[in-house]
């Protein structure tokens, strides 16, 4: 049989490309029995609500059991669910009535590390000669001190030391979080019959956990220390991307993956395009689309993302763009601008105060227009904000926790500068509850939630933007049905406009003989604009917009509202 060409492979037409993922955070999802955390039997009470907003795939962030450090990505049992999320027939149930409500599920793989209450790390840490002693990575420590200087994700030295054996284990994340040893072919097996086993109960995908970080530089070198000083350095270099990532992800791909008809998207900081295409080129059998972190990185300065800066719409749109460009026909991308490690999307590039509903519904337009396949984050449909705690002690997140004691407890930094940081970039920004109606605690639980909502529920609400045509929730529903509808939003190539307009992001999409327009004001300005489709199209219609369309016939330049967005449709001019 005659192989299709490299080209139409690439550009092949597939159902992970056409679909739009909702992305569940469980514990802040729905509580079904009142003890405050979110859980399984939460989520299928409110696939009537997904169905209805009309996403394709749910991704639920990891409901493995877990003793929740960093709440479930620490993972102590692959093969058994949370006690506070439900039991196993709980999530049986929920996958069927997903698949009944005309959706699919794809769960999140977090296999860089386990949990330190895994079986496989209970042995490990017996013994040196214990059959699972290589199924993390340990090391001997240098002149009593660590055995090199990286740091930890969250704060301190990324090794631990453990007394039974005299040696240190490396944890990336926290140490209750020990890296796994992909060097193992014995734990690359086991992983695999464990991803076999959870596509075998009729799941769709994973979502992979820093699934770039499996492979390390043997020699685990020292890295440049961090600008802030310390003595630490983040060793990224030696295990982002490393030296065999590509192997493993291949083996990964013909043992596991190749045998479904599933989709995977591979959690990538510190991938660059360059290595995207590698990650995504449907040749190469890897996987087929990462998640990027360029543009979230674009409001930090250089000490990291606890160091404050603006960022500037030039700089996204150029990266975006190259994003855009380097993948078209070869990988695919995933749209994001906001998941349960990021602050709220409205309240960090948009407006979250006098424009919330505008510039809400104006990001989605940008982010649904881009070519690749978007994800929506809970709350995100109903244009949820970021949250200002007075106290830390409201905090959950260890990564804000530990961040706050290192530069508030130890090295007396002004609290009030480091709260205002995590203000702006906390991760317990997108973790507040679900707002579901305006009855207590947002009608997530009857009991005391695990933490608290976001006191502005009471206006920010689904039972409220389900009943207003005007809400966001609506405009995200139509964006969602033009997708269905259009298969140039879909396929449709990227071409950037204006690269270096400070305020405005202007591009087109082409397919098929027809281009799709797409302006966006990202300010609160009203700004003067040329009416570019008068110029482009011979014919043309408004697709979809946020604000009321206006009469403006008689005028040359079109103005945009404050964050206002309209995309148009026409057939290109010869
Ligand atoms: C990325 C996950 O999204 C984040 O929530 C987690 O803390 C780290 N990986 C470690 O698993």
């Amino acid at each position: 049989m005659q192989q299709p060409s490299l080209e139409t492979k690439a550009s092949q037409k597939t159902w992970w490309k056409e679909s739009v993922i909702y992305q569940i955070y469980p514990r802040s999802f729905n509580d079904s029995n009142g003890d405050g955390i979110g859980d399984l039997k939460g989520i299928t009470e409110k696939l009537g609500y997904l169905q209805n907003l009309g996403v394709d795939v749910l991704w639920l962030s990891p409901v493995y059991h877990s003793p929740n450090d960093d709440n479930g990505y620490d993972i102590s049992d692959y093969q058994a669910i949370m006690d506070e999320f439900g039991t196993m027939e709980d999530w049986e149930e929920l996958i069927h009535e997903t698949h009944k409500h005309g959706m699919k599920m794809i769960m999140d793989l977090v296999v860089n590390h386990s949990s330190d209450e895994h079986a496989w790390f209970a042995e490990s840490r017996k013994s040196k000669d214990n059959p699972y002693r290589d199924y993390y990575i340990w090391r001997p420590g240098k002149a009593g001190e660590e055995p090199n200087n990286w740091s930890s994700a969250f704060s301190g030295s990324a090794w631990q030391y453990d007394e039974t054996t005299d040696e240190y284990y490396l944890h990336i994340f926290s140490k209750k979080q020990p890296d796994l040893n992909w060097e193992n072919p014995k734990l690359r097996k086991e992983i695999y019959s464990m991803m076999t086993w959870w596509l075998d109960k009729g799941i769709d995908g994973f979502r992979m956990d820093v699934i770039n970080f499996i492979s390390k530089v043997p020699e685990l070198p020292n890295a440049p220390e961090n600008a802030a000083g310390g003595g630490f350095g983040w060793g990224g270099k030696y295990f982002m991307n490393g030296p065999r990532i590509h192997e493993f992800l291949h083996e990964m791909n013909k043992e596991v993956l190749s045998n479904y008809d599933i989709m995977t998207v591979g959690e990538m900081p510190g991938a660059t395009v360059e290595d995207a295409k590698l990650y995504t080129d449907y040749e190469r059998e890897e996987l087929n689309m990462v998640f990027t972190f360029e543009h979230m990185d674009l409001d930090s300065g250089p000490e990291g993302k606890w160091d404050l800066k603006p960022f500037n719409l030039v700089d996204l749109k150029r990266i975006l763009t190259k994003w855009q460009k380097g993948l078209h026909d070869r990988g695919w991308n995933s749209l994001y601008l906001n998941n349960h490690d990021q602050p709220r999307m409205v309240s960090r590039f948009g407006n979250d105060t006098t424009y919330r509903v505008e510039s809400a519904k104006m990001l989605a337009t940008v982010l649904h227009m881009l070519q690749g396949t978007p994800y929506i984050y809970q709350g995100e449909e109903l244009g949820m904000t970021n949250i200002r705690f007075d106290s830390i002690d409201d905090y959950r997140d260890i990564e804000i926790l530990n961040m706050y004691r290192e530069k508030v407890v130890e090295q007396k930094e002004d609290p009030k500068k480091v709260m205002q940081s995590i203000y702006v970039k906390g991760r317990d920004n997108a973790r507040t509850p679900m707002q579901w109606n305006d009855s207590e605690n947002a009608g997530f639980s009857t009991g005391k939630p695990w933490m608290n909502v976001n006191p502005n529920y009471k206006e920010i609400n689904a039972e409220q933007a389900v009943a207003d045509p005007d809400s966001v929730y609506h405009y995200y529903k139509q964006l969602i049905s033009l997708r269905k509808c259009h298969e140039i939003i879909v396929y449709g190539e990227y071409d950037l406009l204006f690269e270096d307009h400070p305020q405005i992001y202007a591009f087109t999409r082409s397919y098929g003989g027809e281009q799709l327009l797409i302006v966006a004001n990202f300010t609160d300005q009203e700004l003067p604009f040329a009416k570019l489709e008068e110029t482009m199209f011979e014919e043309y219609a408004l697709l979809i917009g946020n604000y009321d369309s206006r009469d403006e016939k008689n005028e040359s330049t079109t103005t945009l509202r404050p964050y206002e967005a309209r995309v148009y449709k026409g057939k290109t001019k010869n």
